[in-house]
């Protein structure tokens, strides 16, 4: 049987860099630290994400910023390897970055230079690739015996580091969420976060016909101290709306709950619009509406509430709310979301009252970690995930 120090499963964000912080701070103490993943090459989705460019970080990461059951749980691990910690690497290997919008940091050039500065680091732990991690159980001596594709390997050290079910196609399984469950820990019900929602027909009639249609909108969701609300943009799309706006309303939005859109941020259109009937009547709906929407979605709203062709002077003040509350508060009930296939995390996991803050281990499993998506603290779209796969590695790497 095969033996060794640590263990970390799945060549991911947080394994890798798990393996890399490991490395960087015992160096030849160490000892013997394997990393495998079942895939053929290690770290796919930073390969694809941020459009092949990785959103590595964002510069304004706080707690607030993520999902979780429990708020304040991300809080340590976040302050312990902040986004500059994570620029400093990215500097010091010679990769030029850039911030696109709302302190979103990308790489110039390729997703592939981040895997390449992981895998530099983590240079003297063992990476083993096409080998899949089938279960772990403790050893009565201490330790732990991992069955895998490929035989049992004890380890003293487990680092559980497999992701979440977003996209199969790449590789997510929920191991992790096995694991954690043999171990007597219990789970946030994972599901589907930053995905595109999908719409009832009524919804998707006006949708499609202005498919490739991008604004800028406030998406909100909830009310009171719960209410959530991202400004960013809206695509409207064949499957109904999708874009930033949605991606990110998403991780809040639960089956059977609605989402307010406001297609005019900062306008309050019915004061407008009473204003505008007061000094040129004679305008279409349509055109007027065109004054704080593109053309071909003032058309689509003027045409549904039966105002195409007519004139703002005919108007009365009830059609005029009418107007300005379906673009100020477009009320919409998603039937759903497009699932594990097209989304980019797993909001929920792994239940993270049962995890030490300051190191991702399980209080009551000495040598057992869980990092990265598979445990419950999920970011905003922008860089945010990464930042927690790199933030809770840090905090493992640093305990083991
Ligand atoms: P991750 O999923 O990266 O790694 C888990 C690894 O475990 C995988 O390599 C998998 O093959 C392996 N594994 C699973 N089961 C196994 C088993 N049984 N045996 C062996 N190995 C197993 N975030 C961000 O901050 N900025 C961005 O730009 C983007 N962009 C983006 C685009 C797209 C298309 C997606 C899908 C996602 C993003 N994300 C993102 C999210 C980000 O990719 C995600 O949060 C991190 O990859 C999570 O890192 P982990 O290491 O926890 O899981």
């Amino acid at each position: 049987m095969e033996q060794v120090d640590t263990v970390i499963l799945g060549a991911g964000a947080a394994g890798l860099f798990c393996a890399g912080t490991i490395l960087e701070l015992l160096s030849e103490r160490a000892g013997r630290v394997l990393i495998l993943d079942h895939a053929r090459a290690p770290g796919e989705k930073i390969r694809i994400s941020g459009g092949g460019r990785c959103n590595f970080t964002n510069l304004a990461t706080a707690p607030d910023r993520f999902v979780s059951a429990n708020p304040r749980f991300a809080a340590s691990a976040l302050a312990g390897f902040r986004p500059a910690d994570f620029v400093a690497l990215v500097d010091r290997a010679g990769i030029a970055w850039h911030e696109k919008t709302l302190g979103q940091l990308f790489c110039d050039g390729s997703a592939r230079q981040i895997i390449d500065l992981l895998l530099h680091r983590m240079r003297g732990a063992e990476l083993r690739l096409g080998i899949t991690a089938e279960g772990v159980e403790p050893e009565p001596e201490g330790g732990f015996r991992i069955a895998t594709s490929q035989g049992v390997i004890t380890a003293q050290q487990v680092v559980v580091a497999t992701g979440g079910k977003s996209i199969p196609k790449m590789g997510a399984t929920g191991i992790g969420y096995d694991i954690a469950t043999r171990f007597g820990l219990s789970l946030i019900e994972p599901r589907a976060g930053l995905v595109p929602l999908t719409f009832a027909q009524q919804d998707l009639d006006l949708c499609r016909p202005l498919a490739g249609l991008s604004v800028s909108a406030e998406v909100s969701h909830g009310a009171g101290r719960s209410r959530s609300r991202f400004r960013d943009g809206l695509l409207f799309t064949h499957r109904g709306l999708s874009g930033p706006a949605i991606l990110q309303i998403s991780n809040f939005w639960r089956a059977g709950e609605q989402i307010i859109v406001d297609l005019a941020p900062d306008t309050d259109l019915a004061a407008e619009l009473r204003a505008l009937r007061g000094e040129s009547g004679r305008v279409a709906v349509a055109t007027a509406l065109a004054r704080w929407l593109p053309a071909r979605l003032a058309d689509a709203i003027a045409a549904e509430t039966g105002s195409d062709g007519a004139r703002l002077a005919d108007q009365n003040n009830a059609v005029l709310d009418r107007l300005a509350a379906r673009v100020n508060r477009w009320t919409l009930r998603p039937v759903g979301s497009e699932g594990w296939r097209t989304a980019e995390v797993t909001v929920g996991g792994v239940d993270t009252r049962a995890l030490d803050s300051r190191t991702m281990q399980v209080k009551s499993i000495p040598g057992l970690y869980f990092i990265g998506e598979v445990v419950d603290v999920t970011g905003w779209l922008g860089g945010y995930n990464f930042q927690w796969a790199w933030a809770s590695a840090h905090a493992a790497g640093k305990a083991i």
